[in-house]
């Protein structure tokens, strides 16, 4: 296989070209033949153009790649090697939502053919690779696994936003249904990786590791966030604690927030059904999950605390909200938090304004029916700095004042003004 790549003989399919898809794509294809396709016509479109719809790469980094995009399923019968990277996540209920996950194996299932390669990068919980996809892989080609095509699982841990941990630069976990799937599957991703990889010994070990990397972290952030709301009884300023405590050798410094995004404030979920399908109530990792996702209408009320100890009338009181995305100097709105805190917000006909630097006002208003403003008008009763954008960092308690109304009523979530701002009600977590 390697070598067929390698002299073009045979070629990559990459099913999915979202955040992790098209950056994998792209390197591949710098190497290797590459088909780049996405059921999306208009996102192919852009990509066709050399503009990656998520706004990550720009677009030198299209140059000298071979690579071929298209929506046509029919273009998939070229390759050898598949790559499914679609999206993974939860319903209304927080239950995986594996439509995309089983409609992009039924497009691969239709193109297999024997001596096939199929990896897949999604997150799932462990198992679904061999019991949701192959069997599917199966049917729709008439092969026989690990005869006739053999697969494989590397989980993607891309960080949107983040220039220095690239897909190239940073370990990644390869896994193979046998041990000449690992080592052919290992060939393929050490072509593009600069700092190795790690072979797992199976797939659901790289399914698992994959899911509790995000599981821990959303675990430990709840744990910051539960501190938060007890110290703040007590009088306690968490991040002096946290600081204190960060003196240990053993302490993991985690800060409190809201867990937004699409993978640690989803995934745990993935582990937490499969553990259900087993008779398994999971009870800490439920614990963090529903603390994290609780945030959002703890600080809402706080700010209706204070809005009513300012002596205002709740309805129609002005609140500005800086930046709407799940995370710094990104463009996702995708389950961001920030929009459960305005929710909250406005059932108590409070008049919210929203403003983002990144977000996209027709991504806003598709996903949230809320409208996106251009730029901050009027004076408000509390301003919330929600997220950490570089546009909003150094900017001054005068500045903030001037918008606001009397009293200066400043919530800053990410804590980014921290012992900076003397003269206002301060808020942190
Ligand atoms: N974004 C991240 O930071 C990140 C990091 C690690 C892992 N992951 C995981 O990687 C997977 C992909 O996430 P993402 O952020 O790239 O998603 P995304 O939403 O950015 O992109 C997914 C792409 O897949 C396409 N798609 C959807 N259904 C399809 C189908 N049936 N066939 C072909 N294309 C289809 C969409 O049009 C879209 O272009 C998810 O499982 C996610 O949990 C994401």
């Amino acid at each position: 296989m390697i070598e067929d790549l390698h002299n073009k003989n045979k070629k990559i399919a990459v099913v999915g070209l979202g955040y992790v898809g098209l950056p994998l794509a792209l390197e591949f294809a710098k190497k290797f033949s590459v088909i780049g396709f996405d059921i999306n016509a208009a996102r192919v479109a852009l990509m066709n153009n050399h503009i990656d719809p998520s706004e990550e790469l720009d677009k030198s980094a299209f140059d000298g790649c071979d690579i071929v995009f298209s929506s046509n399923p029919d273009d998939l019968k070229q390759a050898q090697f598949f790559v499914v990277a679609v999206p993974t996540p939860i319903d209304s209920h927080n239950v995986p939502d594996l439509k995309p996950l089983l409609s992009a194996t039924d497009l691969v299932g239709k193109a297999l053919k024997k001596g096939d390669y199929v990896v897949y990068e999604s997150t799932v919980y462990p198992g679904a690779t061999e019991e949701d996809c192959l069997p599917i892989l199966e049917k729709n080609s008439g092969l026989k696994f690990g005869v006739d095509f053999k697969l494989g699982y590397s989980p993607e841990r891309i960080n949107p936003g983040d220039k220095e941990k690239t897909l190239t630069n940073i370990q990644k976990i390869v896994s193979g249904c046998d041990e000449e799937a690992l080592e052919t599957i290992a060939s393929v991703y050490g072509s593009i990786l600069k700092n190795g990889l790690f072979k797992a010994s199976s797939i659901r070990v790289a399914e698992a590791a994959k899911i509790i990397e995000n599981t821990q972290r959303d675990i430990n952030i709840a744990l910051m966030n539960e501190l938060s709301m007890l110290f703040r009884k007590m009088g306690i300023d968490t991040n002096e604690v946290i600081e204190a405590a960060s003196t240990k050798w053993n302490f993991y410094k985690v800060t409190p927030g809201l867990v937004g995004g699409h993978c640690i404030g989803v995934d745990p979920y993935y582990l937490t059904y499969k553990a259900s399908t087993l008779k398994h109530f999971t009870k800490l990792i439920t614990a963090g999950r529903e603390i994290n996702d609780g945030m959002p209408n703890y600080i809402a009320n706080l700010i209706i605390k204070d809005i009513n100890a300012a002596g205002k009338v709740l309805k129609n009181s002005r609140v500005l909200v800086l930046g709407a995305t799940f995370k710094e100097n990104v463009s996702d709105v995708r389950n961001s938090k920030v929009f459960d805190i305005i929710s909250a917000l406005r059932s108590f006909s409070i008049d919210v304004t929203l403003l983002d630097p990144y977000a996209s006002k027709e991504e806003v208003e598709r996903q949230y029916k809320f409208p996106l403003s251009e730029k901050a008008e009027g004076k408000y009763d509390v301003i919330v700095l929600a997220t950490k954008h570089k546009q909003y960092m150094n900017l001054s308690e005068d500045y903030f004042r001037s918008l606001s109304n009397e009293p200066f009523i400043f919530y800053d979530i990410k804590g980014i003004y921290r012992n900076t701002f003397k003269d206002c009600k301060y808020f942190s977590l």
